[in-house]
């Protein structure tokens, strides 16, 4: 874990962040704004429009300075999200341009970090005289297919629909298979392909690139980044939640009863679900997966989001039946969670911050990705590193496949594979964050890096 000094060093200059207000993006930007501060830097968050207050309450050390706008959208599938984008990018541009220029000519700022998405931020920051580095909150392999997306869109990998193909290897960015790689429709890949040019674009002209991987699982692919972003310095700074000894920022109220809950379990009999802070579950969806645990006989401890089901939605009957197995609950401390001895598997959507944080507690999981770089974050869980499952929901979800997965993965030899090599992770990734470690070394150039901007 970081062994920084503590905030307040006179010498370190102040630090600006800007994070995007989604709980994917939130989490990872302030374990960084939290690594920062204990390595003495003052540290001013800037809280774009949609980000709740209830986010600035508890970090008495941190400056925040709210913007104004309007509310997004909610963010339900891919479809929406370059619209999303445009217009936070467009919000956030002209009022944090004025409150930077504020804070800068008052005390001064090294520099601002910035969600790697706000490139309309990133290039303000730079208008404002002060020099911006990106904040990546997802993989590098998701980065590198963001500098090959024009490439992916001419050569179709993206349009593909004919089951026949999904298979296919891009040989552009092994491991990847069509399958893995987001789809896009006419009406979305326009919109897509602005922002992601802007995004790489921001990046390629930025002070740095800061992501939440390390070498024990992404070593290939940060390699290739560097090539293809030639000369932009990256550095690769995670698992930030490791480093930070799991500092977060919740947007929705974590429910402890399920710690209580888990104590009482044996060791590794629990299966975890999450599928993180967007996903949205279809009534048939939900009633398959109530089914799937309760046939699967194993307990389970289930995150169920208000409004993740449409209200009103009921339980069937067969999980009710089994309640005394399980435990279902709006939100949980999931990190803790999964360090905790009953949780034997994770059964997620694969988000980049539950596969790193499933990495980092030695957990192996069952992928079941639905969107954006979830597809090809599963790959690397399952084909790469070996550290889980995959289901494939091919045809809908069905509570015969997801009762055999949840077995497979808690019970049977394939489950148990994972499992050991989920606790060699969980050691190489420990080497990372030691003294000495590519993590370690990654964040020592990172504080020079911004003490000499
Ligand atoms: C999505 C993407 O899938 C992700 O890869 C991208 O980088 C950001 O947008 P999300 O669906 O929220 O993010 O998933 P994930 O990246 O896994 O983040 C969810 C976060 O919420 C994790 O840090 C997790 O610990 C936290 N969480 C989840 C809780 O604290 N409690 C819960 O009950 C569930």
């Amino acid at each position: 874990m970081d062994g920084g000094s503590g905030g307040g060093d006179p010498t370190r200059p102040r630090v600006g962040l800007f994070p995007c207000p989604f709980q994917g993006h939130l989490n990872p930007m302030f374990q960084l704004a939290h690594l920062l501060h204990r390595r003495g830097f003052p540290v001013t968050v800037f809280l774009p429009p949609s980000t709740p207050d209830s986010v600035a309450g508890h970090i008495p050390h941190f400056d925040f300075v709210p913007l104004p706008g309007r509310l997004l959208p909610r963010l339900d599938n891919q479809s929406d999200v370059a619209e999303a984008i445009a217009e936070l990018n467009a919000q956030c541009e002209a009022p944090f341009r004025e409150a930077l220029c504020r804070i800068a000519s008052a005390e001064g700022v090294a520099c601002v970090i910035v969600d790697a998405l706000l490139f309309r931020v990133q290039a303000a920051a730079k208008d404002a005289g002060v020099p911006a580095l990106a904040m990546r909150t997802s993989s590098a392999a998701c980065f590198n297919a963001f500098i090959l997306y024009p490439l992916l869109l001419s050569r179709g990998y993206l349009s593909i629909q004919q089951e026949s193909h999904l298979e296919d290897p891009i040989p552009e960015l092994p491991p990847l298979r069509v399958k893995d790689l987001v789809r896009v429709d006419r009406s979305s890949s326009e919109s897509l392909s602005r922002m992601l040019e802007q995004v790489v674009g921001a990046a390629r002209t930025s002070s740095g690139i800061i992501f939440n991987t390390f070498d024990a699982v992404e070593a290939a692919d940060l390699e290739l980044l560097r090539q293809r972003l030639d000369g932009v310095p990256v550095f690769a700074v995670g698992p930030l939640c490791a480093v930070t000894g799991g500092a977060q920022c919740s947007l929705l109220a974590q429910d402890r009863r399920c710690m209580e809950w888990l104590d009482k379990q044996a060791d590794r009999s629990v299966i975890y679900v999450s599928f993180g802070s967007l996903a949205v579950l279809e009534e048939e969806e939900f009633g398959e997966i109530a089914r799937g645990l309760a046939q699967s006989g194993q307990a389970f401890l289930w995150v169920v989001r208000p409004g993740q089901v449409r209200a009103g939605v009921r339980l069937p009957n067969e999980l009710i039946e089994v309640e005394e197995r399980g435990m279902i609950v709006d939100w949980a401390p999931q990190q803790e969670v999964l360090g905790h001895p009953a949780v034997g598997g994770f059964w997620t959507h694969n988000g980049w911050n539950s596969t790193v944080e499933s990495l980092v507690a030695g957990v192996p999981m069952l992928c079941s990705p639905r969107d954006y770089d979830q597809m090809g974050n599963a790959r690397y869980v399952a084909h790469v590193w070996k550290v889980g499952l995959q289901m494939d929901f091919d045809n809908g979800p069905n509570m015969e496949d997801i009762s055999q997965a949840v077995r497979m993965l808690m019970v049977d030899e394939a489950g148990h594979d994972a499992r050991a090599r989920a606790q060699h992770t969980k050691e190489e990734v420990t080497d990372c964050v030691r003294p000495g470690g590519s993590s370690s070394r990654a964040i020592e150039s990172l504080v020079d890096h911004i003490c000499s901007l």
